[in-house]
């Protein structure tokens, strides 16, 4: 594991855009996987800064995003797709059909989600898979469980990831109670993951991945300390309750 400790949000942002911009320019196809939440906005405004100043190209890079919450249709403001073409997609110079993000108004729910692993697949696999991380140590919205589902599957959320969510609606009633997650399997199969977390509110979360020495579902971030190849990022508040520094 690679462990970088940044300033604040925005060096933050800017390690990992680097990382993306590296990987991208090694390989123009590169399939990425893709996360919402505050957290990745100064990573994406960075990307679309060197793509318009720095020449990096987004032509052929493929793309697959996480989640995306159930019921919402993608030109809802709250989507997860309305977000990702608000946020990155609109700004750089991808090609829609590279773009892949779970549609919320899927119905034979089993046979989409198998699909959606299929495509991953048919691509050759996420060659780098950007995460934020939950209060709760949630990736995607695979929750603390007994149990975690391998594949993308369709999630009930929890109350925690219900409340931290609510800050984006009117009320904690308007937040969708399910969501279309890629599994915690079909995040593990990545070639390298990249988690990033910034700001007081994840250095509990932080330290609880990174001080105790376990891997647990009911901490599902901490199942990534099993992967070969990941780099965490994270800035000073949210690295303020490591301990071993
Ligand atoms: P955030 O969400 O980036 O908005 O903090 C992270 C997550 O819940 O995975």
């Amino acid at each position: 594991m690679q462990l970088f400790i940044e300033k604040d949000y925005s060096a933050m942002s800017k390690k990992a855009a680097q990382i993306f911009a590296e990987k991208i320019r090694q390989k123009s196809d590169l399939v990425l996987g893709l996360a919402t939440g505050s957290t990745p906005i100064g990573t994406y405004k960075e990307l679309i800064r060197m793509n318009r100043e720095e020449n990096l190209d987004f032509s052929k890079v493929v793309t697959f995003n996480l989640d995306e919450y159930y019921g919402l249709t993608p030109d809802n403001p709250q989507s997860y797709n309305y977000f990702m073409f608000e946020n990155l997609f609109n700004h750089v110079n991808i090609q829609k059909e590279n773009v892949h993000i779970p549609d919320g108004r899927a119905s034979d729910i089993e046979n989409y989600c198998k699909e959606y692993d299929n495509q991953i697949e048919k691509y050759g696999g996420i060659d780098l898979q950007l995460l934020g991380i939950g209060v709760n140590g949630h990736i995607g919205f695979n929750e603390p469980a007994e149990e975690l589902i391998v594949g993308t599957h369709l999630t009930d959320l929890t109350e925690d990831t219900i409340k931290a969510n609510s800050r984006f609606f009117d009320s904690a009633d308007q937040v969708p109670t399910k969501a279309i997650t890629m599994g915690i399997g079909s995040i593990m199969k990545a070639k390298k993951i990249m988690l990033l977390a910034s700001g007081k509110g994840k250095a509990e979360i932080m330290a609880k991945l990174l001080n105790n020495n376990l891997v647990t579902t009911t901490n599902p971030a901490s199942l990534l300390m099993l992967h070969q190849d990941v780099t965490i990022i994270m800035d000073e508040e949210a690295a303020s309750q490591l301990k071993n520094l």
